[in-house]
């Protein structure tokens, strides 16, 4: 098969799994606790992963994938796709439309394309590197904000870790103008680039969650480090995002808790 962009083959695939995902979501589901209590699957998931995985590696065959449900495969050309078939799994379970598809594609380790489908939303965001970030493929860009205490913004919680996401969200509901908690952490960093948050934290989330939204805030002219403000790395386990205005305040107010 002839291979196109790992943009075009990612939104191929992303647009054909949300179409999936809308399928199944009226439909009576079975949810599984996987490794930890309120961490959910559910058939969809690993169908939608199952999809994905079948379409890109028609086209990338030796290309290596890391995928939430099936986990990692080797490949041998240097390059990965990253693949979360479904972000927001709890959302979708009850039908709060914010979930997500994220796949994002790398090449000798740095983050080349990205995308985020949110199909209940009819919202699709894109970026590759060195080009920009999209929306239904409208340019976007993050927020102007310069204060914490003007900005919205969000977090999500790792369920095992609650005095710390409690410290967190205190110290950032004190500060800001409001603070949410989508549950999509793809999504989250979605709308740090389009501006809609002014900044996204958590702690725990791995790299199918934040390879795709990551480059999108990069190339919307945002930032993203991890929460401390070191150096972000997709295994870190620790990440903010922001419209790069308000990054050095939301470090400031975490290191002093
Ligand atoms: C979850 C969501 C949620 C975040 C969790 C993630 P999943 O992903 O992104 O917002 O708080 O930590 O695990 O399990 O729905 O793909
Ligand atoms: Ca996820
Ligand atoms: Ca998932």
């Amino acid at each position: 098969m002839k291979r196109r962009s790992p943009l075009d083959a990612a939104r191929d695939a992303a647009l054909e799994a949300g179409a999936l995902l809308i399928e199944r979501i009226g439909l009576p589901m079975e949810l599984e606790e996987k490794h930890a209590r309120a961490d959910l699957v559910t058939a969809a998931d690993r169908e939608s992963e199952r999809l994905i995985v079948k379409r890109l590696s028609a086209e990338f065959p030796s290309a290596a994938f890391l995928g939430e449900e099936q986990g990692a495969r080797r490949g041998t050309s240097g390059e990965r796709w990253i693949v979360d078939p479904l972000d927001g799994t709890t959302n979708f379970a009850h039908g709060y439309p914010l979930f997500c598809i994220s796949i994002a594609f790398e090449r000798g380790g740095e983050l080349i394309a990205g995308v985020v489908h949110a199909p209940l939303m009819n919202e699709f965001f894109a970026a590759e590197r060195g080009s920009g970030a999209t929306l239904n493929g409208n340019p976007l860009k993050v927020s102007p904000v310069k204060a914490v205490g003007d900005a919205m913004v969000c977090t999500g919680f790792y369920p095992a870790d609650f005095e710390r996401n409690a410290r967190h969200f205190a110290a950032a509901s004190h500060r800001a103008q409001a603070v949410r908690r989508d549950g999509a952490a793809a999504l989250d960093l979605a709308y740090v680039a389009c501006g809609r948050f002014d900044a996204f934290w958590e702690f725990g989330l791995h790299a199918w969650d934040v390879a795709a939204g990551t480059l999108l805030v990069g190339e919307a002219g945002g930032r993203v480090t991890q929460v401390d403000g070191s150096t972000a790395r997709l295994d870190a386990r620790s990440i903010l995002a922001s419209n790069g205005l308000v990054h050095a305040e939301m470090v400031s107010l975490f290191s002093s808790i």
